[in-house]
């Protein structure tokens, strides 16, 4: 009986060796084929369609500031949610001018706990079509942990507004219809020095929305998560 040498060795290997390269190729592929058509979805298809007053006649926006004008374009009557009063106000009238759509305005603390009834009360009865759970906080500057002046409350304030305001999505869960968006950070994606609390929504509200798709939706709510 003659000894396998290495040539045999190899062609016998050959052929596995040739599957495992296929499969490990064609997972790819459809990895990338994937986030292609998920990315054409999100930004090409969704962009147009998708976001529009069909859904639900009010756009809810927290932290209210930058880029809303862009929903109100878009002919939802925008519902501002932050916490000065005054700010609130000289939105809502630039919005009302430019783009002639209704506004409310509800002020509150995202710092505290127990806003979420005067939301609740603020949204009742309203067709609500996008919710944009846009509110977040980071650092003031970086530091190490334990030097944050007044840490407790620092935590406190840094769970509630970061965390705490998009798993309240319950009130929406109660409406008719919609889309929910989270609005990310990509220093919560890795440790960051001097961060040691980061802004949470990529590591927090992307597994609340997303396990919120997969068990918790009712089936007339979409969620989506950037
Ligand atoms: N800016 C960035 O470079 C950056 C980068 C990545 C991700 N992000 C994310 O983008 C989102 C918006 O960030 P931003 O920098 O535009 O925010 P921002 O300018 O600091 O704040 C925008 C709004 O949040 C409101 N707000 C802050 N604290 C609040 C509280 N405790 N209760 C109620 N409202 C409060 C402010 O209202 P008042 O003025 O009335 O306080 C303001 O209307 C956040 O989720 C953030 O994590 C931002």
């Amino acid at each position: 009986m003659h000894s396998l040498n290495v040539e045999d060795m190899l062609r016998m290997a050959e052929t596995p060796i040739f599957w495992v390269g296929a499969f490990a190729v064609a997972s790819l592929s459809l990895w990338v084929l994937h986030r292609l058509l998920q990315g054409f979805r999100i930004w090409v298809w969704g962009n147009g369609q998708l976001l529009s007053p069909k859904l639900g006649k009010w756009a809810v926006v927290t932290g209210a500031t930058d880029g809303i004008g862009k929903l109100a374009r878009k002919g939802f009557a925008m519902i501002l949610i932050s916490r000065s009063q005054d700010k609130l106000d000289n939105v809502a009238r630039q919005l009302e001018e430019q783009y002639k759509v209704e506004t409310k305005t509800i002020a509150v603390d995202f710092g505290l706990s127990d806003i979420y009834p005067k939301i609740e009360a603020g949204l009742a009865g309203l067709e609500i079509g996008v919710l944009v759970n846009n509110v977040g906080i980071s650092y003031p500057y970086p530091e190490y942990f334990l030097h944050i002046p007044d840490l407790d409350n620092f935590i406190t304030n840094m769970i509630n507004v970061n965390m705490t305001s998009v798993c309240q999505v319950r009130v929406l869960l109660l409406l008719s219809k919609g889309v929910v968006l989270n609005i990310s950070s990509a220093s919560g994606m890795y440790p960051v020095p001097l961060l040691t609390i980061s802004p949470p929504p990529p590591v927090s509200s992307h597994p609340v929305t997303q396990t919120l798709n997969v068990n918790g939706r009712p089936a007339h709510l979409k969620y989506s998560v950037s």
